[in-house]
């Protein structure tokens, strides 16, 4: 039997998440088909709907429907619930379930590079639907603090106001510094990279970009002009949360192998 897995988002035609499930999928000498479906946020309930209706076994979801995806599940887990996004779909007891994989999915990407968060500074640019996702689990390894900077302030306060522990950067403070800075805007896929004052990075800063390849490096590469020495795109914890995606479809736990200086 051939498994149907999808990819609903806009744009999908890049994602390596295919390749990435395929090479789980031999692990286990699983037959899978996992296709990417490009919708538009008019479409994603119907199209979703037709997909499971069909015989589909499970799907994830990108941007930018991460968010209106949590409308189409019959239930959530604990995980989405608490993201308040959702980019995993899976069929259990006859009913849609939303989760979330990329707050785990992050955090243990971050354990495999040693990356330390528990008692750490960390900054966060965004207040979109990537970093709604990441922030429960980061959360949960109780760092020092987080601070959220945004171009729209208000967004960064509703998201630090949900989260204890959490407060938000305003534009241009220089006053603090930080262990490990995370992009999660999505202004790579422009080509351009939010601010990054010198008076953030500090020698031991970790700078870590939530997307991979080319929309990772304007702010890496700017990192890097400013002297961090550590700095990460974020293929791993791509690779991290579809091996979580593929527990849930298939109950088991497959190894990831990322590529070189990933
Ligand atoms: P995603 O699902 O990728 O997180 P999103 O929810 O649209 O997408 O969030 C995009 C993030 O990138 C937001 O933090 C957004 O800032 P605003 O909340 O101010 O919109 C940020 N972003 C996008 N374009 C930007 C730009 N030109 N300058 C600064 N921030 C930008």
């Amino acid at each position: 039997m051939t498994y149907q897995l999808a990819l609903f988002g806009d744009p999908v035609k890049h994602s390596l998440s295919p390749q990435i499930h395929q090479g789980f999928a031999q692990q286990f000498g699983f037959d899978i088909d996992y296709q990417l479906i490009q919708v538009s946020a008019a479409e994603l309930r119907s199209r979703i709907n037709d997909f499971f209706n069909s015989g589909g076994h499970g799907a994830n979801i990108t941007i930018p429907h991460k968010q209106a995806a949590l409308a189409v599940t019959d239930q959530l887990t604990e995980r989405a619930q608490q993201a308040a996004v959702v980019n995993t779909l899976f069929i259990k007891d006859g009913q849609l379930w939303g989760d979330n994989t990329d707050g785990a999915g992050l955090v243990n990407d971050f354990k495999q590079k040693q990356i330390q968060t528990h008692n750490q500074r960390i900054l966060i640019l965004g207040a979109g639907g990537a970093v709604k996702g990441i922030l429960p689990a980061l959360l949960a390894t109780k760092p020092e603090h987080i601070r959220i900077y945004n171009r729209t302030i208000e967004k960064a306060r509703q998201l630090a106001a949900r989260s204890g522990n959490c407060d938000v950067l305003i534009k241009d403070d220089t006053t603090h510094a930080f262990d490990v800075l995370i992009n999660g805007t999505s202004l790579g896929h422009h080509g351009q990279s939010p601010p990054l004052h010198p008076e953030w990075i500090k020698p031991h800063t970790i700078v870590y970009d939530l997307s991979y390849g080319e929309a990772a490096q304007p702010f890496l590469k700017k990192a890097m002009q400013l002297g961090v020495t550590k700095t990460f795109a974020g293929l791993g914890m791509l690779h991290h949360q579809a091996a979580l995606a593929f527990e849930r479809w298939f109950n088991r736990v497959p190894k990831i192998t990322l590529p070189n200086n990933n």
